[in-house]
């Protein structure tokens, strides 16, 4: 391979830091490893979702070393991508999962031998789902309300066991993301509030089958400021301070999830420094009370594999307008129902040519959009991409909160996902849906 036509910094009119080491630019085409993504696609067919093995990876072990000091728990956030492939490759990395649902829990069960680090999240759970995760023998439960506390209460009798909980707590703090991703302000439905988080922990102690473990909570996602982390750390440990029904010699604290990526320019706090400012509080709180440094988990989902995964899709028409006021389409083939980031939050994702990238730039804005028939339907803005119809784009940034939250709008059927493992092997973790697949379940 000729080095010097490799180039990450690929272009002076992208800057590429979205992107992880193991996809690179080379000729003008986009690589992942040895594979030519173009070629695959042109195997696998489009939209398609295409993994870095290496890249999951990296990101788990990069924020394992950046805690390795303290007693600390990673527990992937399954939401974020429930592949099993995926849920596979962090259970042989050893990491600890947090679920919100029976299903999500069920994956996890299935694609993981021995998972013994569970956390089950949730603001509502069904009867059901508390039962099956008593039984699955998850690590802990995080209770979500003083009803929660009754319910379990009664199923843990029911199966005569005592379950391991912590309450979550809304510290009523802004992680200054966007609102539908808050969720430790006091308006989110999430947690409980410190006043009532102290009545439910007492409540919690004179459940005859409720054993408190831990305190949890929760702030939100795609948070780039360390601040509002270190202000929820600090409000926990005085909360943990005020009652006297957690076990302060052998207790756990869960700070949820949360950690930010770069998708466009965003800068991020480097994790070395994210961790300690979060954890020497913590530190010095212990040293302070003479106690052990607690077990402390994050509950990470997208900083795990958001940046590892793209969407290639084609292209299937050029619109331009009239004249200079009028919008440019690149219609594509991908759409809301694949990636529903833009859509719903206002997302960006950075789109590029995987063919001939320097020759990407065009002079002309074009809004990138899919072909479902809602005007709500675009995948980027505003964006001066060169290309040409059958030519193929990837959206980047989209191994988190894409596949898992893509639907069968306009009867389209959810794309494949491969994963492109270090040696260059390509594995097909999801195949394409077919039309059956969408009727299966219609009687
Ligand atoms: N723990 C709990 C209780 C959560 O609710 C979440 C995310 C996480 C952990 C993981 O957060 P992460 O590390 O991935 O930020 N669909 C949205 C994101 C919703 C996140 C919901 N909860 C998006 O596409 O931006």
């Amino acid at each position: 391979m000729n080095q010097k036509k490799i180039s990450n910094n690929f272009s002076s009119h992208m800057n590429m830091n979205f992107l992880p080491q193991p996809f690179k630019i080379i000729n003008g085409r986009l690589f992942c490893e040895s594979v030519e993504i173009n070629r695959l696609a042109s195997k696998f067919g489009t939209p398609i979702f295409i993994y870095s093995e290496r890249a999951i990876c990296e990101a788990y072990l990069k924020i394992k070393n950046a805690v390795a000091k303290w007693p600390v728990e990673i527990c992937y956030a399954v939401k974020a991508n429930p592949t099993l492939g995926i849920l596979e490759l962090l259970g042989k990395l050893d990491s600890g999962f947090d679920v919100v649902s029976g299903g999500e829990l069920s994956r996890v069960l299935k694609a993981v031998k021995n998972p013994n680090k569970i956390v089950f999240s949730g603001v509502g759970k069904s009867e059901k789902e508390l039962e099956l995760a008593i039984k699955s023998n998850v690590f802990c439960i995080n209770v979500e309300s003083i009803s929660e506390l009754h319910t379990l209460n009664k199923i843990s009798i029911k199966n005569n066991v005592c379950t391991p909980i912590s309450i979550r707590i809304n510290p009523d703090i802004d992680p200054k993301t966007h609102p539908y991703i808050s969720t430790g302000l006091k308006e989110n439905k999430f947690g409980l509030s410190l006043d009532k988080a102290k009545e439910a922990y007492k409540i919690a102690s004179k459940l005859t089958h409720l054993h408190i473990i831990g305190v949890d909570c929760h702030i939100g996602s795609q948070i780039i400021d360390k601040e509002p982390y270190i202000e929820s750390t600090i409000k926990l440990l005085d909360f943990v301070d005020s009652i006297n029904e957690i076990d302060k010699t052998n207790f756990h604290i869960d700070l949820g999830g949360g950690i930010g990526i770069c998708y466009k320019d965003e800068s991020l706090p480097v994790l070395d420094d994210l961790f300690s400012s979060i954890l020497r509080p913590i530190e010095k709180w212990s040293k302070k009370k003479s106690l052990e440094f607690p077990k402390i988990i994050f509950e990470l989902g997208r900083s795990i594999v958001g940046p590892a995964g793209l969407i290639i899709c084609e292209v299937l028409a050029l619109k331009n307008g009239n004249d200079e006021n009028d919008k440019n389409f690149i219609i594509v083939d991908a759409a809301m129902n694949d990636l529903m980031r833009p859509a719903l939050y206002d997302a960006y994702h950075e789109i590029f040519p995987i063919i001939n990238f320097q020759n990407s730039k065009s002079k002309m804005s074009w809004d990138v959009v899919g072909p479902i028939c809602e005007t709500g339907d675009w995948l980027g803005k505003d964006r001066y991409i060169h290309t040409k119809q059958g030519e193929r784009l990837a959206i980047a940034s989209a191994g988190a909160y894409g596949s898992s939250m893509a639907s069968n709008y306009n009867s389209r059927s959810k794309p494949a996902e491969i994963l492109i493992e270090e040696s260059g092997s390509v594995k097909v973790l999801k195949r394409r849906e077919t039309f059956d697949d969408l009727i299966r379940n219609e009687i």
